[in-house]
């Protein structure tokens, strides 16, 4: 599978999944950190990919001094939450196991990339009608009272405040109008999660129809490309 072509990588390699990109501070502005998240088996294919890499050059276009972190759950999937993870939720942290630690810990890097963020950048493949699995996993792991959520006596508050998303979401079908609408249960999945933990800010660029005559990749690129200008344009 070819590389994606995400600018310069500098690696961390105790943290697999993970790189991160520098680039040189000319502009102070209030947003300074960009986190995409990749959920695409098909690297630098995947138009999921495509569309969300044009939303982030357009920001960093616009914010040259913005930091990318980039999570790649295609290449490096995350692990289904297992009985350490959930044990570990419920124990008091002096009793905490070895393993118990090490699902903590690796939870507590995946929050700590979406709480660093000003705009996030999900980039979705629909597969079967709903997202992939592994992003599904990443959200199990970032979801977390305490952390990213507090459950209070007024009912759940999202502790993840003060951010914007961009969903990059493709398809072969086409979701967001006409008789497959009623399918659509990745976009609002996503923005009921996001609004979960406190990110209401939510914007949509769409590469739909790839496997659609009358539609394709060409069309349904060139009009993504559009809808990241504009949305770039609404977050910086
Ligand atoms: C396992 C799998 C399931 C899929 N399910 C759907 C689906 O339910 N609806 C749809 O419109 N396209 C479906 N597709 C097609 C993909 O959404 C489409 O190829 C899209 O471009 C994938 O995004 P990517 O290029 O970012 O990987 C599926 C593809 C795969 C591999």
């Amino acid at each position: 599978m070819k590389q994606k072509p995400v600018l310069l990588v500098t690696g961390a390699p105790s943290r697999p999944g993970r790189r991160v990109v520098e680039l040189p501070l000319e502009r102070k502005t209030t947003m300074q950190n960009i986190l995409l998240i990749e959920s695409s088996p098909r690297g630098a294919q995947a138009y999921s990919h495509q569309a969300a890499l044009s939303v982030v050059n357009e920001l960093q276009a616009r914010l040259p001094g913005a930091k990318v972190v980039v999570r790649d759950l295609g290449e490096n999937p995350p692990p289904h939450v297992g009985p350490a993870f959930v044990s570990a939720l419920q124990a008091q942290p002096e009793a905490l196991e070895p393993e118990q630690v090490k699902a903590l810990a690796y939870s507590d890097a995946l929050i700590n990339e979406v709480l660093e963020a000003d705009v996030v950048v999900l980039a979705v493949p629909v597969h079967n009608f709903t997202i992939p699995s592994t992003l599904k996993a990443w959200i199990d792991h970032v979801v977390r009272a305490g952390r990213t959520i507090s459950y209070t006596s007024n009912g759940p508050k999202g502790l993840v405040t003060g951010k914007r998303a961009v969903l990059a979401l493709a398809s072969g079908g086409v979701f967001s109008n006409g008789p497959a609408k009623p399918f659509d249960f990745h976009e609002p999945y996503l923005r009921a999660i996001l609004g979960f933990i406190g990110i209401t800010d939510v914007d949509v660029v769409r590469v739909e129809g790839m496997a659609m005559s009358g539609i394709g990749p060409e069309k349904a690129l060139a009009l993504a490309t559009t809808q990241s200008k504009q949305i770039a344009a609404h977050l910086a």
